[in-house]
């Protein structure tokens, strides 16, 4: 294959997406986002010199017995550059809130393409630079994750060789951890690369890794639900969801493309304390390449407290509409969320372990749902918008939960259902194609030069004593 490195100023002024198609057959892409990280990386570090100069031994915070029985809750002994999370206003992408985001990335239709929401790419480029990117930056970054789209045989063969039994989750861990075979990351670190060098090939993992993961994820769908073609065929004319659409089944269907570009863009980055993420970095401070750590991240997302709660509100929503019907009354809902709630168990879908106020992720996909009239008349999303307006209350009645507001999960497994994913188990793996967005903090680990983490650790005993 000819193979060609476009410059940059061939890059910018590059012809419209559809005739990207044709010329991406023989010619090499390489995105502009490795040189735009590049070059905010100095000023970061400078800034980041100069705080550890001056505040080193500065306080963050006092640890009590509470936060280390209580899963670190609250403790400040992360850094975490793509996100922060309030507790009133939820999550912010650099200082940019969703709605944010929502005006300002780049969307498919800037791409030329079919549907109106923001590119998961976008994204990317966001959380790596703090930058929000052009369209040719975009259409650049797409390009390159197609043309690096495909599996390795030995990949695919991984995947064909596992039992349809074997959670799509384990499958997707496991195959993500053999892609590892090729890391740059490691190649780099066996020849001796300089400490100050392992960002580069760090990225160029990370960036392999999302561009592959799409193929991995319709590789599994395929094996073990039948669906989609089997075959992963790439468009590079496609952006990366457009790509995955495709590739699952639903590359005709606007509505849930578009949905899913929503969904992994605004998924994708929660902070670092969230277990998937915190995961993915407490396994690269090891110096693991990309591939192994987000192959760890992928196993916590797989825990029915994190990753699997979509697929539990589901359930839940499955088991109201059978319990009172369809289109139920404002009374009878709240009859069933009391007789949940009396019964000792959660309401699906809602509290939060830091938001204190309704998750801006749940109102942008409820928005979202409010501009498609095929959802708009779905009886779920209904019960879904319907529970957002009837719950809050009564788990305020309840008076146990410190928000009593819907999180993300109220609502994303049920769009997905109601545009005809109704495979539960699947749901997971949707999720984790999101959160390999955070693998771009091990970018900025390996830039800020993050040693290997290591919290020091009590037996009750040694608490015991030094309590005393
Ligand atoms: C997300 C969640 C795990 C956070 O837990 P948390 O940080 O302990 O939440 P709180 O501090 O508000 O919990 C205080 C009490 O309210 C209860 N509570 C919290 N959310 C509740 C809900 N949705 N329904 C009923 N009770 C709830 C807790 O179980 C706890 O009760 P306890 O004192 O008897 O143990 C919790 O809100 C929950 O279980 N929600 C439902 C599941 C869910 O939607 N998960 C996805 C989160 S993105």
């Amino acid at each position: 294959m000819l193979s060609v490195t476009l410059p940059r100023v061939a890059l910018r002024s590059a012809a419209p997406a559809r005739q990207w198609a044709s010329a991406a057959q023989s010619v090499r892409y390489a995105s502009t986002l490795k040189d735009a990280v590049a070059q905010v990386i100095p000023e970061k570090q400078e800034q980041l010199k100069a705080l550890k100069a001056k505040h080193n031994n500065s306080s963050l915070g006092e640890v009590k017995l509470e936060n280390l029985l209580g899963g670190m809750r609250g403790l400040k002994c992360m850094l975490w550059e793509g996100s922060v999370l309030d507790s009133e206003r939820g999550i912010a992408f650099h200082g940019r809130s969703i709605p944010d985001c929502e005006k300002e990335l780049p969307t498919a239709k800037d791409l030329g393409l079919k549907g109106k929401e923001m590119l998961p790419e976008s994204m990317l480029w966001l959380l790596l630079t703090g930058k929000v990117p052009s369209v040719d930056e975009v259409r650049g970054l797409s390009a390159e994750l197609a043309e690096k789209g495909k599996l390795p045989n030995y990949v695919e063969k991984i995947i064909d060789s596992f039992p349809k039994t074997l959670h799509p989750m384990t499958q997707f861990s496991a195959a993500v951890a053999a892609l590892n075979h090729d890391s740059a990351f490691s190649a780099a670190y066996n020849k001796g690369i300089k400490k100050s060098e392992y960002w580069s090939p760090t990225y160029d993992d990370v960036i392999t890794l999302i561009a592959k993961i799409p193929a991995i994820a319709a590789r599994i769908y395929y094996n073990v639900f039948g669906k989609g073609d089997g075959k992963q065929a790439i468009d590079p004319s496609n952006d990366l969801i457009g790509n995955y659409a495709n590739m699952i089944g639903y590359g005709d269907h606007e509505g849930m493309t578009d949905y899913l570009r929503l969904y992994i863009a605004i998924h994708g980055d929660h902070e670092g304390g969230n277990v998937s993420a915190h995961t993915l970095h407490l396994v690269g401070s090891a110096l693991s390449d990309p591939f192994l750590s987000y192959s760890a991240g992928l196993a916590g997302l797989a825990g029915p407290l994190h990753g699997l709660a979509n697929q539990e509100v589901l359930g839940f929503c499955l088991g109201l509409q059978k319990a009172v019907g369809e289109n139920a009354s404002d009374e009878k809902v709240k009859e069933h969320l009391w007789s949940t709630l009396n019964s000792g168990r959660v309401v699906p879908g809602y509290g939060h372990a830091v938001l204190r106020s309704t998750d801006p992720r749940f109102l942008a996909l409820s928005r979202f749902c409010d501009t498609r009239p095929e959802l708009q008349k779905d009886s779920l999303v209904q019960l879904v918008q319907q529970l957002a307006r009837v719950a809050p209350g009564v788990l305020t009645e309840h008076g146990k939960t410190k928000n009593p507001n819907p999180n993300v999960d109220s609502a994303s497994g049920c769009v997905l259902y109601s545009y005809g994913m109704t495979e539960f188990k699947y749901y997971t793996v949707v999720f984790g194609i999101s959160r390999a967005l955070a693998l771009t903090q091990l970018v900025w680990d390996r830039a800020y030069g993050m040693g290997i983490e290591r919290p020091k650790s009590f037996s009750v005993d040694a608490l015991q004593k030094m309590l005393k």
